[in-house]
């Protein structure tokens, strides 16, 4: 009798115990990566940033806390709205890396507040605004998806490539299993849209992927010029 009503309150208090240390309300991040290209030659196009054309490369769309149920937390925090000053030494690094090609253009500020406040603010215990910022261009340094790519022959210049080649060659270089969203140009070909790369949740290291988005993608894919 007393162990069975013992029992689930000791339980709860471990677990209330487990969640304090654990610290944080997610499992790991996918970090998103996006081509140019592709965004910009589908039939909604795209508007380049005030300050000028991205480099040729790939574009951080964002880091983002996830569940290994494949759901993941949005817009945690309303008390920790996004604040341009807290990131004004990483603002030149930004702005070619995580550039907005949404119309109209802009200087990406808005870009950047909307990856904070709806996923940034999911992973604040552990990494804060400075920190969530730095570590996305640390991730997109250590990635290097264009040289990746490239290295396997496989470059934007309007050419389909198969999604095996495409992926074979992204896991040879970082060593982990990338999953592809393909999106469709003006013609409605699928090409090859954003990279996601799964990191565990100190949003420092690569993992192997505890799960995979879904969506349709062609099994040859173009990559497109930019
Ligand atoms: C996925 O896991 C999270 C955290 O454990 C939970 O809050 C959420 O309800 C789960 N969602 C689904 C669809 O199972």
């Amino acid at each position: 009798m007393k162990i069975l009503t013992i029992a689930p309150l000791a339980l709860l208090c471990l677990l209330a115990v487990a969640l304090s240390v654990h610290g944080y309300a997610y499992d790991f991040f996918y970090f998103v990566q996006q081509w140019p290209g592709s965004y910009c030659d589908t039939s909604s196009g795209c508007c380049y940033p005030t300050y000028g054309k991205p480099p040729s490369d790939f574009d951080i769309h964002g880091l983002w806390p996830n569940y290994n149920n494949g759901s993941y937390p949005s817009n945690c925090d309303p008390n920790n709205p996004f604040d341009l000053s807290k990131i004004q030494d990483l603002v030149s690094s930004l702005q070619p890396n995580w550039a907005s090609l949404a119309c109209p253009s802009s200087d990406s500020t808005s870009f950047w507040q909307h990856e904070w406040e709806k996923h940034g603010t999911c992973s604040e215990t552990v990494l804060d605004e400075h920190s969530y910022f730095q570590d996305a261009l640390n991730l997109k340094s250590m990635t290097k998806l264009l040289s990746c790519l490239k290295s396997a022959n496989i470059s934007p210049n309007g050419a389909s490539y198969t999604l095996t080649s495409i992926k074979n060659a992204i896991s040879t270089c970082i060593g982990h299993v990338p999953w592809i969203e393909c999106n469709k140009d003006a013609s409605g070909r699928y090409q090859l849209y954003q990279v996601y790369i799964c990191v565990d949740h100190s949003g420092t290291t690569l993992i192997d992927c505890p799960i995979f988005p879904t969506g349709a993608c062609g099994s040859s894919i173009i990559f497109p010029t930019f």
